[in-house]
């Protein structure tokens, strides 16, 4: 297969990485707005290089993969799909609720597959937890934990563009809480704050994140964020039912050190960042990218499921802003 790579920053100099050593993929082709840097990074991997995004896009090309900032997504995605390449997109599908509709309607009954990046549908403990929450092994879910704390920040220019907190970070714990329960959030109480370096305040967003969602089941869900973890990268998801409770990163590089005496879990080490943390999740799903690029199976996030996962977001948003909870029907849908 060839395989096209629009945006070698930081995920996607990581993906054209991880996709080199996917079976099946025969050449892969880098292009960036800079094409310095695509050479510079195709030639660290020994892969190929293509003058720009353009010319890449007009080639032969067997898949595509999108990984340069959210607010290029959803040109870049029209002109893939226009092309006829099945293209896999880093999430977000667009850096505001309206383009995100509008590409969700463009492409709903489009030929061409389209998978949108959300890694951790691939990791294997929180495939494990969807099966003991759709079997019933926990019972009836009572409450659900969600968070993803960063252990150190991205750089101010990443800030800037990302649209804040709760669309750029928690919006993973949108996407995997609707993956592993199945149900839908119906209402958004969020709230945030900013400690640490001032640029967060200056583009408008905070530096921590706190929702409690309720979902169409009556189960509550409590999500965090923040991009200050001092313990470790630290991304967990707690489902506590009247039958039984279980934990997707519980492990021995589980970000907290215990007060109890006597206790030496975890051993560590912690995990710093989400590359390191989803390694194997992300060469999971960019190996599936190649399935659904050859036909074999149908993509396993659609936009309309990153559109769900947007509506969240922006209920949280909504909701740090005017400090009231928001109820999900008063967001945009298709
Ligand atoms: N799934 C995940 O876990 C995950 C993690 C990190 C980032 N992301 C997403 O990946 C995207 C990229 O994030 P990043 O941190 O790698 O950003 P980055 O700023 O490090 O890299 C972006 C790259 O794209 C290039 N670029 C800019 N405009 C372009 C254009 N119009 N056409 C082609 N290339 C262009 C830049 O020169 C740069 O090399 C974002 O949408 C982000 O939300 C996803």
């Amino acid at each position: 297969m060839r395989i096209g790579l629009v945006g070698v920053g930081r995920i996607g100099a990581f993906h054209a990485r991880t996709l080199s050593e996917v079976d099946g993929v025969d050449e892969i082709v880098l292009a960036d707005a800079d094409p310095e840097r695509a050479r510079v990074v195709a030639k660290e991997l020994d892969l190929q290089a293509a003058p720009d995004p353009d010319d890449l896009i007009g080639s032969e090309l067997d898949g595509l993969v999108i990984a340069s900032p959210t607010q290029t997504h959803a040109a870049l995605l029209r002109a893939g799909v226009a092309a006829g390449i099945p293209t896999f997109c880093e999430k977000p599908v667009a850096g505001t609720l309206s383009d995100t509709i509008e590409l969700a309607r463009e492409l709903q009954d489009s030929a061409v597959p389209v998978h949108i990046g959300f890694q951790r549908r691939f990791d294997t403990g929180y495939r494990r937890i969807r099966e003991a929450v759709r079997s019933g092994e926990l019972g009836w879910l009572h409450s659900i934990r969600a968070n993803t704390h960063d252990q150190d920040p991205p750089p101010a220019g990443y800030i800037q563009t990302s649209g804040g907190i709760f669309r750029d970070c928690n919006v993973h714990d949108f996407d995997i809480l609707r993956f592993v329960t199945g149900h839908e959030v119906v209402s958004a109480y969020a709230t945030g704050a900013n400690k640490g370096e001032p640029f967060f305040a200056e583009y408008g967003d905070v530096d921590t994140g706190a929702a409690i969602l309720t979902l169409d089941d009556d189960t509550l869900v409590f999500v965090s964020s923040t991009r200050y973890n001092g313990g470790g990268h630290d991304v967990r998801f707690e489902a506590m039912g009247d039958k039984g409770a279980m934990a997707v990163g519980l492990d021995s590089s589980f970000p907290l050190t215990s007060a109890e005496e006597g206790v030496d879990f975890p051993s560590g080490p912690q995990h710093w960042s989400f590359m390191e943390r989803f390694l194997p999740a992300y060469r999971a799903e960019l190996t599936a990218f190649t399935q659904v690029a050859r036909g074999e199976i149908p993509s396993p996030c659609t936009v309309a499921d990153a559109l769900q996962a947007f509506r969240i977001a922006e209920a949280c948003e909504l909701s740090r802003h005017e400090g009231r909870p928001v109820r999900l029907d008063e967001v945009d849908d298709l």
